[in-house]
């Protein structure tokens, strides 16, 4: 969802901002937009499309190129469309009357209809975005101090903002504004960044401050100031964090997607470590903020996600039942927030974020939290405002994450809530025997998912073979559910096509009327404790010829009599599955799309970072 990049200091701004937003690129966008203060003017270039349109539009306009920008003040901005289509009037950086403020904005103005008919006909505007409205509104209240306008025009707003802002008249500030949309302040040496995540400044700082919610940040040659929409300065000193560029490089793969997918086996081992006790069978997350008397008061769990978080969060639900007892419901947080959920303090909420910014899951936890559940994060992205957020928590350590398409963050939810589960079980009613076995196969889980990274060639060949087919089904049973979904999901974001994933006992309630040879099914059918009843489902595919790809456990032979497309993984205990199980689905959904020339990283009309709900 839309990018910001700002940047203030002795370098020249254009290829800061420019590598900037390239950075900012994963978390999809429509159109693209730069302003750079040169020599008292803003240079402003926009267009619609990918970063490298802009770029050639600027060579083509000469900006940056022969003419050059000597610039070291500017803003830039990725715009994911909402109000408005993709044009580049609608574009960002948006300007004011005089041409004398620009601003960027992510984030969604509720009160822009109002706000501009109280502006009047004095004011001409060129788009038809909420954003330009803020521009205007700015305008009208600036009467020289460019931080003390913006406050007074935020006073007037409803709705969410993410907002940077300069002003011609005052050439070494920056103004940035958070309500509901991340900004992060990156402190250099004498020179400051601004940006919607980390991304951007990585290569020139890791000294940083996270905006809160209602705090506007004053970037000038004094430093950087915080202030309240009262006006009152905070003291906010920067943080270090310890992500740096190379974690958010490609490394060599052709996309991020599988440079994600072949991290698998390394990063769950980050979101394990240190977190399990063998000798005890457990686990111990620092981060549940709980002593045990409390723990043995909560009478049922409530996980709150949305898209792969949410599928990860199925997974949990198993996990919190079987090891713990503990009724566990999984809640999609735009749903969760305008319900009525029956909330007490016996109650145990998580919300299961990779960015840690969704707006829906951030309301839903608010709403939580309201109602007096104990609260908690589960959260990939540092300092994100979930993690800050929230009474406690848990990072999964999945690293930068920066395909759109979710992967290596789900198996690290999955791991941690698998932790979690153990921790209430041990608490509450699970043996220690049982939790050993657990542990133990955690510990070897990293080794059997490098084993499966080796099906890779064979998926691609399967991929080539039904990247003819228009429909899919994906059917699992029990934990291979939510793996169903997931690898339903994944064909279905990066390759276009359209699939569903039903559990396999549902298959016959409905789905069935649409099976034909050209109607494949993706069928996870390992070995567990269902595993007779999902064959006898797969055998229901077989006789309405269904092509049919089988996800099975190694030594099962038998798979082989339901189809010649069988798919075999390692073993593991049941609760695991899908650590192992996803690998296969997450491989064919990247190689189909590949090979049907798909933009795998940055799938059509996809955000990674959701920030208006
Ligand atoms: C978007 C992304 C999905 C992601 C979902 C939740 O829809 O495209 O990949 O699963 O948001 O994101 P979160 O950051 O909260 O896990």
């Amino acid at each position: 969802m839309c990018g910001i990049v700002g940047y203030i200091g002795k370098k020249q701004a254009l290829p800061i901002l420019l590598n900037g937003l390239k950075r900012l690129e994963y978390r999809g966008y429509d159109s693209a937009g730069v302003a750079v203060l040169n020599e008292g003017l803003f240079q402003t270039t926009r267009s619609v499309g990918k970063i490298d349109n802009l770029v050639a539009k600027m060579q083509d306009e000469k900006i940056g190129g022969a003419s050059g920008i000597n610039g070291t003040m500017g803003i830039a901005h990725t715009r994911w469309a909402t109000h408005g289509g993709v044009t580049e009037e609608n574009a960002h950086p948006h300007k004011d009357c005089t041409g004398n403020l620009m601003i960027v904005h992510n984030g969604i103005i509720e009160n822009y209809r109002e706000l501009k008919e109280d502006l009047g006909k004095k004011h001409e505007f060129k788009s038809q975005t909420d954003t330009e409205v803020l521009a205007h509104l700015i305008e009208s209240l600036y009467k020289g101090d460019l931080r003390l306008a913006v406050e007074a025009a935020l006073a007037k707003v409803r709705g969410t903002y993410g907002l940077v802002a300069m002003h011609a008249s005052e050439p070494t500030k920056i103004v940035a504004a958070r309500l509901g949309s991340p900004l992060v302040v990156g402190v250099g040496d004498k020179e400051y960044y601004v940006a919607s995540d980390t991304s951007p400044m990585l290569a020139h700082t890791q000294q940083v401050i996270f905006l809160d919610d209602g705090e506007i940040a004053e970037i000038s040659e004094h430093g950087v100031q915080i202030y309240n929409l009262a006006d009152e300065r905070l003291n906010k000193p920067s943080e270090k964090i310890d992500w740096d560029e190379t974690t958010a490089e490609r490394q060599g793969h052709d996309h991020f997607m599988l440079k994600e997918i072949l991290d698998q086996p390394t990063v769950i081992k980050d979101a394990l470590r240190g977190r399990l006790v063998e000798s005890d069978g457990t686990a111990r997350l620092g981060g549940l903020n709980m002593t045990e008397e409390e723990m043995h008061k909560i009478k049922r769990v409530i996980l709150i996600a949305c898209g792969t978080a949410s599928y990860a969060a199925l997974v949990g639900k198993y996990a919190f039942e079987r090891l713990a007892g503990l009724p566990t419901t999984v809640e999609i947080a735009s749903e969760f927030r305008y319900s009525d959920p029956v909330i007490d303090n016996h109650t145990l909420v998580f919300g299961i974020s990779q960015s840690g910014e969704t707006a829906d899951t951030l309301a839903a936890l608010r709403e939580a939290k309201r109602k007096g559940a104990f609260v908690r994060g589960i959260v990939n992205v540092v300092g994100s405002t979930i993690a800050r957020e929230t009474d406690g928590g848990t990072y999964i350590h999945a690293g930068p994450e920066l395909a759109v398409a979710s992967t290596k963050a789900f198996m690290n939810m999955i791991g941690v809530l698998l932790m979690y589960a153990l921790q209430f079980g041990r608490v509450n009613r699970l043996a220690v025997a049982t939790g050993q076995r657990l542990v133990k196969a955690m510990l070897q889980i990293s080794g059997k998912m490098k084993q499966t990274l080796e099906l890779s060639d064979q998926i691609k060949i399967l991929a080539k073979k039904y990247s003819g087919y228009k429909n899919y089904f994906f059917l699992g049973r029990g934990v291979n559910y939510p793996v169903a979904l997931e690898g339903s999901l994944k064909l279905k974001e990066c390759s276009y096509i359209h699939s569903e994933a039903y559990p396999g006992g549902e298959m016959k309630h409905g789905p069935i009327a649409l099976l034909s040879p050209d109607f494949p099914v993706m069928a996870i059918m390992t070995k567990n404790q269902l595993y007779d009843k999902m064959r006898s489902n797969v055998e229901e595919i077989k006789a309405r010829q269904a092509p049919l790809i089988i996800i099975a456990t190694e030594g099962d032979d038998k798979a082989k009599e339901l189809s010649e497309d069988v798919i075999y993984v390692p073993a593991t205990m049941e609760l695991l599955e899908p650590l192992i199980n996803t690998i296969p689905l997450q491989l064919f959904a990247y190689h189909t799309a590949v090979m049907l020339g798909r933009d795998v990283d940055r799938p059509r009309n996809l955000a990674k970072s959701v920030t208006v709900e």
